[in-house]
């Protein structure tokens, strides 16, 4: 899929742009804090209804302004779709073709996109909300009921967590409704466990191919850490599992007054042959793993969905030798749109600047280069 118009109202130091991109790729030049990295977040925003920069959502209005509005017009196979995302303080929605969208699960499977930016270095560092949320995030784009079963777990998780704590305080016994909380917990956990785990043996029949192509270093793999053992079981037995799970644990979960087992817990690693490489690889081979990883995702949104997600990729080139940023660059299959931020165009190949449509970006200003 490719997005060929992007206008922003009054978002972060945009009064008013209007663009066209082109459906290869596209370069954002300018210099520090100028607004190349808010550009690729609108885009983000534009498909997800929320920011990748987690925290920081609240000043996405532009200063002095109270509301917002993200507009562009997506191009699937034959099909154009106009999406639109107005933000004001306390209320977002959103539109296709002028109509709004009540269901924002609904909304969020219609633009896929896969970025990577700077921060993402936490994906191999950070906590294990960091890669839960990845595949949230992910999973959600490609699979609209995944968000339903997250969403409702979530639900039951908070519910059973306050029914926990009141059995630790006041002492109930009644094990009858917690047993209900149970079956639901591990119904809709179970269906999460299964996606996730569909997902990422999809990443590792890819990760560990484009790694090497990249880096010269095989067996990157990535190893699903949950609280069950997933590997040779079918849906029923691993209810069975993660409901004996609960039962046999349920005086520490009470006397903790929390839900200790279920993909409210799950993480991920990357590994290189045995050894995790957060302890070991040096920042650019964790920077190439994550991307790597985000390739593998490109690759699977192409087969599950049919069509290309749109890349964007946040200042990529810092910090890579140019060896590896040529490979890098090579990788992406030219069908693919993609959207690339820097400060310097000598960070990226010749050939590929020849081709590219350029964009300058001075003091939330856009224009185009002309060549
Ligand atoms: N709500 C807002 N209203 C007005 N300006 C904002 C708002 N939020 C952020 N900005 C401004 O946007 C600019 C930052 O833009 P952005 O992060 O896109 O920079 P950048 O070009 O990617 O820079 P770098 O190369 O350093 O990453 C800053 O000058 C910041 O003050
Ligand atoms: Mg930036």
């Amino acid at each position: 899929m490719y997005l060929s118009k992007l206008e922003v109202s009054h978002f972060r130091n945009y009064k008013k742009e209007k663009l066209s991109l082109c459906d290869n790729i596209n370069i954002f030049i300018g210099d520090n804090a100028q607004g190349k990295t808010n550009i690729l977040e609108s885009i983000y925003i534009l498909a997800l209804t929320k920011s990748h920069r987690l925290g920081f959502e609240n000043n996405i209005i532009q200063n002095g302004f109270s509301c917002c509005k993200i507009k562009g017009l997506l191009r699937n196979q034959e099909e154009l779709k106009e999406l639109e995302i107005q933000v004001a303080e306390d209320k977002k929605s959103v539109f296709i073709n002028q109509k709004e969208i009540k269901k924002i699960a609904s909304y969020i499977s219609n633009m896929n996109v896969i970025m990577f930016c700077p921060t993402d270095l936490d994906i191999i560092k950070g906590s294990p909300q960091i890669r839960r949320n990845l595949l949230n995030i992910q999973i959600s784009q490609l699979y609209p009921l995944y968000v339903n079963y997250l969403n409702e777990y979530n639900k039951i998780l908070k519910n059973r967590n306050e029914y926990l704590k009141q059995m630790n305080l006041n002492g109930f016994t009644d094990m009858r409704y917690l047993d209900i909380i149970n079956e639901k917990l591990v119904d809709r956990g179970t269906k999460i466990y299964l996606m996730r785990k569909k997902y990422l043996d999809f990443i590792n029949a890819k990760i560990g191919i484009i790694y090497e192509n990249i880096m010269n270093i095989k067996n990157l793999n990535i190893i699903y850490e949950n609280s069950l053992d997933l590997e040779n079981y079918q849906e029923d037995e691993i209810k069975k599992r993660f409901y004996q799970k609960l039962k046999s644990n349920i005086k520490r979960e009470i006397s903790q007054g929390m839900t200790l087992y279920g993909p409210h817990r799950d993480d991920f690693s990357f590994y290189i042959d045995h050894e995790n490489m957060k302890y070991f690889a040096s920042q650019g081979q964790q920077r190439i793993a994550i991307i790597s990883f985000k390739l593998a995702e490109v690759e699977i949104f192409t087969q599950e969905k049919g069509s290309s997600p749109i890349l964007l990729l946040d200042d990529i080139f810092s910090e890579l030798d140019i060896k590896k940023r040529n490979k890098l660059i090579n990788y992406i299959p030219n069908s693919i749109q993609t959207i690339i931020t820097t400060t310097d165009l000598k960070n990226i190949q010749k050939k590929i600047v020849n081709t590219a449509k350029i964009f300058l970006v001075e003091q939330g200003k856009i224009k185009e280069k002309v060549k």
